[in-house]
Protein backbone atom coordinates (compact mmCIF):
# COMPACT_ATOMS: atom_id res chain seq x y z
CA UNK A 1 0.00 0.00 0.00
CA UNK A 2 2.91 2.54 0.35
CA UNK A 3 6.21 2.09 -0.81
CA UNK A 4 8.93 4.69 0.71
CA UNK A 5 12.20 4.58 -1.53
CA UNK A 6 15.34 6.10 -1.12
CA UNK A 7 13.65 8.57 1.40
CA UNK A 8 16.46 10.85 3.57
CA UNK A 9 16.50 14.17 5.65
CA UNK A 10 19.11 16.64 6.14
CA UNK A 11 18.61 19.55 8.08
CA UNK A 12 20.91 22.74 8.10
CA UNK A 13 21.83 23.51 11.77
CA UNK A 14 24.01 26.83 11.50
CA UNK A 15 25.23 26.39 8.42
CA UNK A 16 25.99 22.75 9.14
CA UNK A 17 24.29 19.72 7.63
CA UNK A 18 22.84 17.20 9.92
CA UNK A 19 21.65 13.67 8.76
CA UNK A 20 18.27 12.97 10.74
CA UNK A 21 17.52 10.17 8.24
CA UNK A 22 19.64 8.03 5.78
CA UNK A 23 18.23 6.81 2.38
CA UNK A 24 15.47 4.25 3.70
CA UNK A 25 13.34 1.52 1.81
CA UNK A 26 10.35 0.55 3.39
CA UNK A 27 6.60 -1.26 1.82
CA UNK A 28 4.45 -1.38 3.88
CA UNK A 29 1.12 -3.78 3.05
CA UNK A 30 -2.67 -2.53 3.42
CA UNK A 31 -3.88 -3.71 6.83
CA UNK A 32 -0.54 -4.54 8.07
CA UNK A 33 0.66 -3.35 11.84
CA UNK A 34 4.38 -2.26 11.65
CA UNK A 35 6.23 -0.63 14.44
CA UNK A 36 8.91 1.29 14.11
CA UNK A 37 12.03 0.80 17.16
CA UNK A 38 15.58 2.28 17.55
CA UNK A 39 17.03 4.99 19.90
CA UNK A 40 17.04 8.24 20.38
CA UNK A 41 16.92 10.58 17.45
CA UNK A 42 17.85 7.84 15.22
CA UNK A 43 14.73 9.49 12.68
CA UNK A 44 11.36 8.03 13.45
CA UNK A 45 9.89 11.13 13.87
CA UNK A 46 11.23 12.36 11.04
CA UNK A 47 10.34 9.66 9.05
CA UNK A 48 7.05 9.21 10.09
CA UNK A 49 6.89 13.29 9.86
CA UNK A 50 7.57 12.87 5.59
CA UNK A 51 4.95 10.27 5.23
CA UNK A 52 2.38 12.14 6.72
CA UNK A 53 3.29 15.21 4.83
CA UNK A 54 4.64 17.01 7.66
CA UNK A 55 8.01 17.22 6.53
CA UNK A 56 9.48 17.89 3.12
CA UNK A 57 12.06 14.49 2.44
CA UNK A 58 15.67 16.17 1.01
CA UNK A 59 14.85 12.94 -1.59
CA UNK A 60 13.72 9.76 -2.19
CA UNK A 61 10.02 9.23 -3.22
CA UNK A 62 7.13 7.65 -1.59
CA UNK A 63 3.72 6.35 -3.41
CA UNK A 64 0.90 5.01 -1.89
CA UNK A 65 -1.35 2.49 -3.96
CA UNK A 66 -4.55 4.43 -3.68
CA UNK A 67 -4.18 8.28 -4.42
CA UNK A 68 -5.70 10.79 -2.24
CA UNK A 69 -5.34 14.12 -0.81
CA UNK A 70 -2.51 13.49 2.16
CA UNK A 71 -5.10 15.06 4.44
CA UNK A 72 -7.27 12.30 3.66
CA UNK A 73 -4.65 9.75 3.77
CA UNK A 74 -3.38 9.65 6.81
CA UNK A 75 -4.19 9.98 10.77
CA UNK A 76 -0.99 10.94 13.16
CA UNK A 77 -1.73 10.51 16.74
CA UNK A 78 1.03 12.52 18.68
CA UNK A 79 3.27 11.08 21.91
CA UNK A 80 1.40 14.08 24.04
CA UNK A 81 -2.58 14.59 23.14
CA UNK A 82 -2.75 17.35 21.13
CA UNK A 83 -6.46 18.50 21.94
CA UNK A 84 -7.91 21.80 21.93
CA UNK A 85 -8.30 22.92 25.59
CA UNK A 86 -11.40 24.91 24.65
CA UNK A 87 -12.89 21.94 22.99
CA UNK A 88 -15.20 19.35 24.56
CA UNK A 89 -13.97 15.53 23.33
CA UNK A 90 -16.57 14.92 21.44
CA UNK A 91 -15.94 18.71 19.69
CA UNK A 92 -12.16 17.48 19.28
CA UNK A 93 -13.20 14.46 17.65
CA UNK A 94 -15.32 16.66 15.41
CA UNK A 95 -12.98 19.16 14.28
CA UNK A 96 -11.52 17.69 11.09
CA UNK A 97 -15.08 17.03 9.75
CA UNK A 98 -16.19 20.61 10.70
CA UNK A 99 -13.45 22.04 8.71
CA UNK A 100 -13.50 19.51 5.69
CA UNK A 101 -17.29 21.25 5.77
CA UNK A 102 -18.85 17.59 6.66
CA UNK A 103 -22.75 18.07 7.25
CA UNK A 104 -23.26 18.66 11.05
CA UNK A 105 -25.05 15.83 12.22
CA UNK A 106 -22.94 13.27 10.31
CA UNK A 107 -19.96 14.76 11.92
CA UNK A 108 -22.14 14.37 15.37
CA UNK A 109 -22.77 10.47 14.90
CA UNK A 110 -19.42 10.20 13.85
CA UNK A 111 -17.22 11.51 16.49
CA UNK A 112 -20.24 9.85 18.81
CA UNK A 113 -19.38 6.29 17.37
CA UNK A 114 -15.81 6.76 17.49
CA UNK A 115 -15.86 8.23 21.21
CA UNK A 116 -17.90 4.59 22.02
CA UNK A 117 -14.89 2.63 19.81
CA UNK A 118 -12.60 4.23 22.20
CA UNK A 119 -14.23 3.40 25.20
CA UNK A 120 -15.13 7.20 26.49
CA UNK A 121 -18.77 7.12 26.22
CA UNK A 122 -20.38 9.08 28.59
CA UNK A 123 -17.32 11.81 28.10
CA UNK A 124 -18.58 13.75 25.43
CA UNK A 125 -19.18 16.95 26.96
CA UNK A 126 -15.61 16.94 29.06
CA UNK A 127 -12.87 19.34 28.40
CA UNK A 128 -9.81 17.95 27.78
CA UNK A 129 -8.43 19.58 31.30
CA UNK A 130 -10.93 16.75 32.97
CA UNK A 131 -9.80 13.96 31.77
CA UNK A 132 -6.63 11.61 32.50
CA UNK A 133 -3.84 11.37 30.23
CA UNK A 134 -4.64 7.80 28.62
CA UNK A 135 -8.30 9.49 27.98
CA UNK A 136 -6.86 12.22 25.86
CA UNK A 137 -5.04 9.67 24.46
CA UNK A 138 -8.22 7.77 23.32
CA UNK A 139 -9.57 11.31 21.98
CA UNK A 140 -6.63 11.89 20.12
CA UNK A 141 -6.66 8.36 18.58
CA UNK A 142 -10.62 9.18 18.15
CA UNK A 143 -9.98 12.52 16.40
CA UNK A 144 -7.05 10.56 13.77
CA UNK A 145 -9.79 7.78 12.65
CA UNK A 146 -12.00 10.76 12.31
CA UNK A 147 -12.05 10.92 8.74
CA UNK A 148 -11.46 7.18 8.27
CA UNK A 149 -8.02 7.83 6.99
CA UNK A 150 -6.33 4.85 4.67
CA UNK A 151 -2.82 4.90 7.14
CA UNK A 152 -2.24 5.95 11.24
CA UNK A 153 0.90 7.43 12.23
CA UNK A 154 1.15 6.90 15.65
CA UNK A 155 4.56 8.67 17.10
CA UNK A 156 4.69 6.85 20.45
CA UNK A 157 1.19 7.63 21.21
CA UNK A 158 1.25 5.68 24.40
CA UNK A 159 5.18 6.36 25.86
CA UNK A 160 4.20 8.89 28.45
CA UNK A 161 1.39 6.77 30.41
CA UNK A 162 2.36 4.45 33.22
CA UNK A 163 2.37 0.69 32.63
CA UNK A 164 -0.96 -0.48 33.61
CA UNK A 165 -2.51 2.21 31.46
CA UNK A 166 -0.43 1.67 28.12
CA UNK A 167 -0.82 -1.78 28.16
CA UNK A 168 -4.78 -1.27 28.50
CA UNK A 169 -4.45 0.84 25.38
CA UNK A 170 -2.52 -1.49 23.28
CA UNK A 171 -5.10 -4.03 23.65
CA UNK A 172 -7.69 -1.47 22.97
CA UNK A 173 -5.81 -0.33 20.14
CA UNK A 174 -5.70 -3.97 18.73
CA UNK A 175 -9.28 -4.16 19.11
CA UNK A 176 -10.01 -1.01 17.38
CA UNK A 177 -7.40 -1.94 14.53
CA UNK A 178 -8.86 -5.28 14.28
CA UNK A 179 -12.85 -3.34 13.68
CA UNK A 180 -11.16 -0.76 11.38
CA UNK A 181 -8.49 -2.34 9.22
CA UNK A 182 -6.57 0.34 9.57
CA UNK A 183 -2.73 0.08 7.99
CA UNK A 184 -0.92 1.44 11.36
CA UNK A 185 3.00 2.70 11.49
CA UNK A 186 3.45 2.65 15.14
CA UNK A 187 6.93 3.92 16.51
CA UNK A 188 7.70 2.87 20.08
CA UNK A 189 10.58 2.69 22.34
CA UNK A 190 9.37 -0.20 24.39
CA UNK A 191 10.48 -3.84 22.89
CA UNK A 192 7.63 -5.45 24.39
CA UNK A 193 4.75 -2.82 22.80
CA UNK A 194 6.39 -3.63 19.21
CA UNK A 195 6.31 -7.51 19.83
CA UNK A 196 3.03 -7.50 21.12
CA UNK A 197 1.19 -5.06 18.52
CA UNK A 198 2.51 -5.92 15.50
CA UNK A 199 2.97 -7.82 12.13
CA UNK A 200 6.21 -6.90 11.56
CA UNK A 201 9.17 -4.40 13.58
CA UNK A 202 11.22 -2.62 11.98
CA UNK A 203 14.71 -2.06 14.28
CA UNK A 204 16.56 1.21 13.14
CA UNK A 205 20.44 1.69 14.12
CA UNK A 206 21.34 5.39 15.77
CA UNK A 207 21.80 8.60 14.20
CA UNK A 208 21.99 8.76 11.16
CA UNK A 209 19.47 6.44 11.83
CA UNK A 210 18.55 3.31 8.63
CA UNK A 211 17.02 0.13 9.30
CA UNK A 212 19.16 -2.47 11.16
CA UNK A 213 17.03 -5.62 10.93
CA UNK A 214 13.24 -6.67 10.08
CA UNK A 215 11.32 -8.97 12.36
CA UNK A 216 8.21 -10.75 10.71
CA UNK A 217 6.06 -11.58 13.97
CA UNK A 218 3.15 -14.07 13.39
CA UNK A 219 1.90 -15.03 17.08
CA UNK A 220 -1.90 -15.61 16.30
CA UNK A 221 -4.46 -12.77 16.64
CA UNK A 222 -6.35 -11.68 19.13
CA UNK A 223 -3.37 -11.81 21.16
CA UNK A 224 -3.55 -11.40 24.93
CA UNK A 225 -1.67 -12.91 28.15
CA UNK A 226 -1.00 -15.88 26.26
CA UNK A 227 0.87 -14.40 23.84
CA UNK A 228 3.25 -12.61 26.91
CA UNK A 229 4.24 -15.70 28.11
CA UNK A 230 5.24 -17.54 25.03
CA UNK A 231 9.32 -18.14 24.81
CA UNK A 232 8.99 -17.18 21.25
CA UNK A 233 7.68 -13.75 22.51
CA UNK A 234 10.74 -13.73 24.62
CA UNK A 235 12.91 -15.03 21.88
CA UNK A 236 11.60 -12.13 20.05
CA UNK A 237 12.39 -9.25 22.69
CA UNK A 238 16.07 -10.28 22.92
CA UNK A 239 16.57 -10.10 19.26
CA UNK A 240 15.12 -6.96 19.55
CA UNK A 241 17.44 -5.64 22.23
CA UNK A 242 20.35 -6.54 21.03
CA UNK A 243 19.63 -5.11 17.63
CA UNK A 244 19.14 -2.10 19.94
CA UNK A 245 22.46 -2.14 21.62
N1 LIG B 1 13.72 20.59 12.71
C1 LIG B 1 14.94 20.06 12.93
N2 LIG B 1 16.06 20.79 12.76
C2 LIG B 1 17.28 20.24 12.94
N3 LIG B 1 17.48 18.96 13.31
C3 LIG B 1 16.42 18.19 13.49
C4 LIG B 1 15.08 18.68 13.33
N4 LIG B 1 14.22 17.68 13.58
C5 LIG B 1 14.98 16.62 13.91
N5 LIG B 1 16.30 16.91 13.85
C6 LIG B 1 17.41 15.99 14.11
O1 LIG B 1 17.19 14.83 13.36
C7 LIG B 1 17.52 13.67 14.11
C8 LIG B 1 16.35 12.72 14.14
O2 LIG B 1 15.28 13.31 14.89
P1 LIG B 1 13.92 12.55 15.15
O3 LIG B 1 13.05 13.47 15.90
O4 LIG B 1 13.41 12.02 13.87
O5 LIG B 1 14.40 11.35 16.08
P2 LIG B 1 13.56 10.20 16.79
O6 LIG B 1 14.09 8.89 16.31
O7 LIG B 1 12.10 10.45 16.62
O8 LIG B 1 13.98 10.38 18.32
P3 LIG B 1 13.12 10.19 19.67
O9 LIG B 1 13.05 8.70 19.88
O10 LIG B 1 13.93 10.85 20.71
O11 LIG B 1 11.78 10.80 19.46
C9 LIG B 1 17.97 14.16 15.47
O12 LIG B 1 19.36 14.18 15.48
C10 LIG B 1 17.44 15.57 15.57
O13 LIG B 1 18.30 16.38 16.28
MG1 LIG C 1 10.56 10.98 17.94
Amino acid sequence: MIQIRGVHKEFAVDGAKVTALSPTDLDVRRGEFVSIIGPSGCGKSTLLRIVAGLETASGGTIAMTEARSPAQRVGFVFQEPVLLPWLTALENVRFPLDTAGVARQEAEDVASRLLRLVGLAGFENALPRTLSGGMRQRVSIARALSYDPLLLLMDEPFGALDLITRDRLNDELLAIWSETRKTVIFVTHSVEEAAYLSDRVIVMSPRPGAIRSIYEVDFPRPRGEATKLDPAFHHLMANLRRDLQ
